[in-house]
């Protein structure tokens, strides 16, 4: 079997899942080389990487470059990416940088693997929030269609990165420790806007059109994107909560076919890559916490708008680190190598 030369870009929440994922999925790897801004040893599951400081000779003899750093106009990809490509290398970028380019395909496997096929050297990896839905709808959008989308999501500290994992554990041990007041912090926070222990805030990314923030938008433009569908109506409200990691949505869809609650849970039984939970007289419906550390999309809460045959509203959970981000470059990488 052919092997490849991988490199990771970025050592944070998603580069360290990254390595896991390589590792866990047996990825035919060559040569395995992990950037970072600095050099310097790390350990991920009792396995040694050397981290070098990235470079854009560093890429020399790369095939694919999984890229997990920082987005924006001096991050990572926008000064890395092309560097990659005039090397040899296709890019697998997680970040937001290339997402609407229209060079660039923008892949969930499960739903456009063929877009893969027209890369010109970068494939973009699309949002947490994003993958997990279009997963979650996609085999239902394929036997009913979709006019309208209505999600709330839920957001895990995680999916701000390592300082937002740290902010959170830091106000938790502050409030127990006495804090300022019973649910207040002194510190400031530093990686997010606002608190997080004991607190939920409805302010990802920044606000923009239609009072949207950038993050609301995403689920927008990706989605559209993605299904090749700009026609559906979405509407979207994110929210940080205090999870360490997995993003929960609550979504509600419009059918253009009537479809019950029935036939959308049947369908979603037999969809790639997703699990089906779903009997919540038994308290068994997907949680964040119980979703760590897995590769797929967990979907219950399964129920008809008791006021139209065309609604449906459903519960999507997924661990933001691995389906959201990590997982899904994989195997954006296991369908470039097949193809
Ligand atoms: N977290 C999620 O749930 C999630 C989901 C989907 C997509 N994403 C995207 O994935 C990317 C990484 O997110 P993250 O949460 O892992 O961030 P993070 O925890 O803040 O880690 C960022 C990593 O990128 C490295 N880095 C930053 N600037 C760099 C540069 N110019 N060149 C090389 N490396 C650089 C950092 O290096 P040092 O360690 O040396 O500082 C660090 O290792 C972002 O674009 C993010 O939007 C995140």
């Amino acid at each position: 079997m052919r092997k490849y030369n991988v490199a990771v870009v970025g050592v944070g929440a998603v580069g360290i899942e990254m390595l896991r994922v390589l590792q866990q999925r047996n990825f035919p790897i060559g040569e395995l080389r992990v950037f970072a801004r600095s050099s310097r040893d790390i350990t991920v599951d009792g396995k040694s990487y050397q981290v070098q400081a990235v470079s854009p000779d560093g890429f020399a003899g790369i095939d694919i470059a999984l890229f997990a750093g920082t987005e924006g106009e001096k991050g990572a990809a926008a000064t890395y990416a092309a560097e990659a490509v005039k090397r040899g290398a296709v890019v697998i970028d997680n970040g937001a940088d290339f997402r609407m380019d229209p060079d660039v395909p923008l892949v969930v496997p499960e739903v456009n693997a063929k877009d893969v096929k027209r890369h010109k050297g970068i494939i973009a990896n699309p949002n947490c929030s994003t993958i997990q839905m279009v997963v979650a709808l996609w085999p239902i959008y394929k036997k009913a269609g979709i006019k309208r989308i209505i999600v709330t999501t839920l957001q895990a500290s995680s999916g701000a990165g390592r300082g937002a994992v740290e902010q959170l554990k830091e106000e938790i041990s502050e409030i127990v420790a006495g804090g300022c007041g019973d649910v207040h912090i002194c510190a400031e926070h530093k990686a997010m806007p606002q608190q997080l222990a004991y607190n939920v805030f409805p302010h990802i990314g920044s606000f923009g059109e239609c009072d949207y923030t950038s993050e609301e938008w995403k689920l927008v433009r990706e989605t559209h994107r993605i299904m090749h569908d700009d026609k559906i109506k979405i509407s979207a409200t994110t929210v940080r909560v205090p999870v360490r990691t997995g993003h929960s949505e609550s979504v509600y869809i419009e059918t253009k076919k009537p479809i019950t609650a029935k036939e959308a849970r049947a369908i979603l039984f037999k969809a790639a890559g997703v699990v089906v939970v779903d009997e919540p007289q038994k308290g068994r419906y997907p949680m964040p916490y119980e979703v760590e550390g897995k590769d797929e999309t967990f979907v219950g809460r399964i129920r008809q708008d008791c006021f139209s045959k065309y609604g449906l509203w459903l519960w999507v959970v997924a661990d933001n680190l691995r389906k959201g981000a990590a997982t899904n470059a994989v195997q954006i990488a296991e369908v470039l190598i097949r193809s």
